[in-house]
């Protein structure tokens, strides 16, 4: 049985932390953290075990309100996919990481604010508690986990509008809004977004395309365009999904390393550790690219791989040879790893910029260009062009 008392010291523990990790220190939205109870939102979570499974820790079980008001993400539903297996459906998301964006987006009094991905409806609850009920607004495309978020926060006494609906086209009955909110992550930002929002409002989005490499960026509307920064700090959201079911699996691309295309190379294969080159080859590179690892050797996978919703795949050895170098094998209609190493290349002649000095255009017609330093300087990448981008 929980008691107001337990959770409570568990709450100012955790504004605790997050004041000295340096994310919170706006007195209303350390009084959100201390009131909203974070384990009313989180009553079961889900730990990956390392042998793919889920083990789940529900309220009243040990260690449950210690994990909760810990500074730490928690996976809160899952769902069967294609292959039989459970992948995660929703989450309530790192509490810093939270603070941190609600502090980016400068979310003030009277704003009225839209969250994509309801999930928990916790991130709704600290909103409603700083904003009041009639500001805020959040969706979701999951209608269990909106019906869920609605009770708990009806026992609170919070009552912000909740929508069972798909996020890529806002909510335009309740529109204008001053600041839009993603809790998952877009391969194009939605124009509908940019239409729902007043002139001089901001959205914050993580924007992710293929290799699921990008970063939360921070874009204001203007009459024509959104344009902003991306977050100096990377960040990753779970993707924007079409229905409320499981994902679709990628199937029918089949590695042929006898038939491919040899080659070697200097550079780590696993994209997060290049997100920068990755995100900025996003243009070149199959729409949807799933990484992945093959074979076993003495020091673990012996190839890491890509394969694309087009057919294209390519194989590279996660460990170097005594030269330094990993040999790569590709196939398919796009040279994979070609196409990353120019990128690659290219950012490294800029001098390997972080995502501190890259901005991001969107125009209506759902072109993306990544520019460095400032936008109207000559030095962009077109990460995704034209028309039925933004989807
Ligand atoms: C990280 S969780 C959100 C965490 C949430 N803000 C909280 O405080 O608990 C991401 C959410 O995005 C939702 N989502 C995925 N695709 C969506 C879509 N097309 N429209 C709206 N929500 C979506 C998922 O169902 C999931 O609940």
């Amino acid at each position: 049985m929980t008691t107001a008392v337990d959770w409570q010291v568990r709450a100012r523990g955790l504004v605790e932390k997050l004041t000295e990790a340096g994310v919170l220190d706006d007195p209303a939205w350390r009084d959100a953290v201390e009131s909203v109870p974070r384990h009313v939102f989180v009553p079961t979570f889900y730990v990956q075990q390392p042998g793919g499974g889920w083990s789940a820790t529900s309220a009243g079980s040990d260690g449950w309100l210690d994990a909760v008001y810990d500074d730490r993400p928690l996976v809160t539903a899952l769902a069967k996919n294609a292959a039989g297996g459970r992948v995660s459906m929703s989450s309530s998301s790192q509490p810093a990481l939270m603070l941190r964006m609600l502090a980016a987006l400068d979310v003030r009094l009277g704003h009225r604010v839209l969250e994509i991905g309801t999930g928990t409806g916790y991130n709704a609850g600290l909103l409603a508690h700083r904003l009041g009920d009639g500001q805020v607004f959040s969706v979701d495309i999951g209608a269990g986990l909106v019906e869920a978020a609605r009770v708990r926060l009806a026992s609170l006494g919070y009552a912000p509008t909740l929508a069972a609906v798909h996020g890529a086209f806002g909510l335009p009955d309740q529109a204008p809004f001053d600041r839009i909110i993603a809790t998952c992550s877009v391969p194009a930002v939605p124009w509908a977004w940019a239409e729902q929002l007043r002139e001089g409002g901001l959205v914050l989005v993580d924007v992710k395309r293929s290799a699921h490499t990008g970063n939360l960026a921070l874009l204001r509307r203007y009459p024509d365009r959104l344009e902003g920064r991306f977050l100096p700090k990377w960040a990753t959201f779970m993707a924007i999904r079409d229905t409320d079911g499981a994902p679709p699996t990628l199937t029918g691309v089949t590695m042929q390393p006898e038939e491919g295309w040899r080659s070697s190379t200097q550079l780590d294969p696993q994209p997060w550790t290049a997100v920068v080159p990755w995100f900025l080859a996003s243009s070149r590179l199959p729409q949807r690219l799933v990484f992945g690892y093959r074979g076993r050797s003495e020091t673990g996978s012996e190839w890491a791989t890509f394969r694309g919703d087009d057919g294209s795949w390519c194989m590279v050895r996660t460990q170097p040879d005594e030269r330094g170098r990993r040999e790569v094998c590709e196939g398919g209609p796009i040279g994979i790893w070609t196409q990353f190493e120019r990128a690659h290349d290219q950012w490294d002649m800029f001098g390997r910029p972080g995502w501190d000095r890259l901005g991001l255009t969107v125009l209506p017609d759902g072109s993306h260009r990544v520019w460095l330093d400032e936008p109207d300087r000559a030095c962009s990448w077109l990460i995704t062009g034209g028309r039925n981008a933004a989807r």
